[in-house]
């Protein structure tokens, strides 16, 4: 069922507890939020259902706790919700109790539970006892499937869940990736290039280009014999970088690296030395750490040609600051892009353009970072396929 259906379903229903699945993982320091998007963007939808009387059951994890790890608990969140939708939360330590007549319960950090990531089919069923419907609006959660967002929906027919509206419009906009006479252009940074290889395989059958930054960019390298001095090498995909470039060159896909980069001695050190790939000068002693801006120019320039921009994953070592500005550049040279749609997913992307107050430059800012790189992998997730048949 589509959301605004099971909207019409609650409304007319007598029994109106709603569960829903979101995903208040912040960062939270000291017992304050320290970011949050990801909760505010859930709030639309808790107003929407207090607005037509529906008792609302919130579930959500918190960071990975080992085991009940008080630096993990939701009362930060509970004391948020209850400020900005000026209401009482109750907090519940253990999903046992049913709570009667409240307006907005939060189940306490469900990965307290290690059935949860267990995919347990009895705590789901447990979870199941406080809703007569089920929602799940945790997009940036939707590439694992635990009880609350796999097992649980499954538990429910289909005609009593759904996604949320913000799952429904993240995969909406992934989705357009896949639309054939786009021209789309799909920016892939980080470390790991074996974690991304079904990825950029699925990818090379639909999109016109690929540009690969942060240190992924030197397992390419590596792959295609250039030296890369002490730079971080994913050695266990060489082959498959080399099977990537040429399955790019067969489909006609422009396979983007770095040519220009940066590099230091000293990861702790501030000393950057730009280094023109192609010449190969990168010295043996010498670590790749960033994108230098003459590749951004050139990325700029071809990007022009882009109806869709996806980007994920910081260019250069993004929590060193000396390394963050090839990250910066380019979500400025994104932004520039106005004729096209732009994507942006994953925490260290996302932050470049807060931190440079870009957001409302973009189209879509994704609250998923891993989500949309597997959803981009493979759209039929199971948490996905836990609701509904996907339509692509
Ligand atoms: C995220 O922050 O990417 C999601 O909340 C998922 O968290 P996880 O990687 O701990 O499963």
């Amino acid at each position: 069922m589509k959301y605004i259906d099971i909207l019409e379903q609650i409304k007319k229903s007598e029994d109106k507890r709603v569960l829903i699945r979101v995903d208040f993982n912040v960062p939270i320091q000291n017992n304050k939020i320290i970011d949050d998007t990801r909760i505010q963007s859930h709030l639309p939808l808790i107003r929407e259902l207090l607005k037509i009387d529906a008792q609302v059951i919130l579930i959500s994890h918190l960071g990975r706790p080992r085991n009940r790890e008080i630096d993990f608990s939701l009362l930060p969140i509970a004391k948020y919700l209850k400020q900005h939708l000026k209401t009482d939360i109750l907090l519940l330590p253990k999903p046992d109790t049913n709570p009667q007549k409240q307006k907005v319960t939060l189940i306490e950090n469900i990965r307290f539970f290690p059935e949860e990531t267990e995919n347990d089919i009895k705590f789901a069923e447990k979870l199941s006892q406080f809703g007569k419907f089920y929602i799940n609006d945790a997009f940036a959660v939707a590439h694992r499937a635990h009880a609350s967002n796999c097992a649980l929906a499954k538990l429910f027919s289909p005609s009593y869940k759904s996604l949320g509206p913000l799952f429904e419009h993240e995969i909406n906009m992934l989705k357009k990736v896949f639309v054939s006479n786009s021209e789309v252009h799909v920016i892939i940074g980080g470390a790991k290039v074996k974690d991304k290889i079904n990825l950029l395989n699925h990818l090379i059958d639909y999109v016109s280009s690929i540009y690969i930054g942060g240190a992924m960019a030197f397992t390419f390298f590596k792959a295609l014999s250039y030296p890369v001095g002490k730079s971080l090498v994913d050695y266990d995909a060489l082959m498959d970088a080399k099977e990537i470039i040429e399955k790019c060159k067969q489909k006609n896909v422009s396979l983007k690296l770095p040519d220009n980069i940066v590099a230091t001695k000293d990861i702790q050190s501030d000393e950057v030395i730009p280094i023109n790939m192609q010449k190969k000068d990168i010295k043996t002693d010498m670590y790749g750490v960033d994108i230098d801006q003459k590749t951004i120019l050139e990325w700029e320039k071809s990007l022009e040609k882009a109806t869709i921009i996806v980007w994920n994953g910081p260019i250069g070592i993004y929590e060193y600051p000396p390394f963050k500005k090839g990250t910066q550049l380019l979500a400025k040279a994104i932004s520039k892009q106005e004729n096209c749609i732009t994507i942006i997913g994953g925490g260290d992307s996302v932050a470049a353009i807060k931190e440079l107050n870009l957001s409302n430059k973009f189209n879509h800012v994704s609250t998923g970072g891993g989500a949309t790189l597997a959803f981009l992998e493979n759209p039929e997730l199971p948490t996905i396929m836990a609701i509904r048949e996907l339509d692509l």
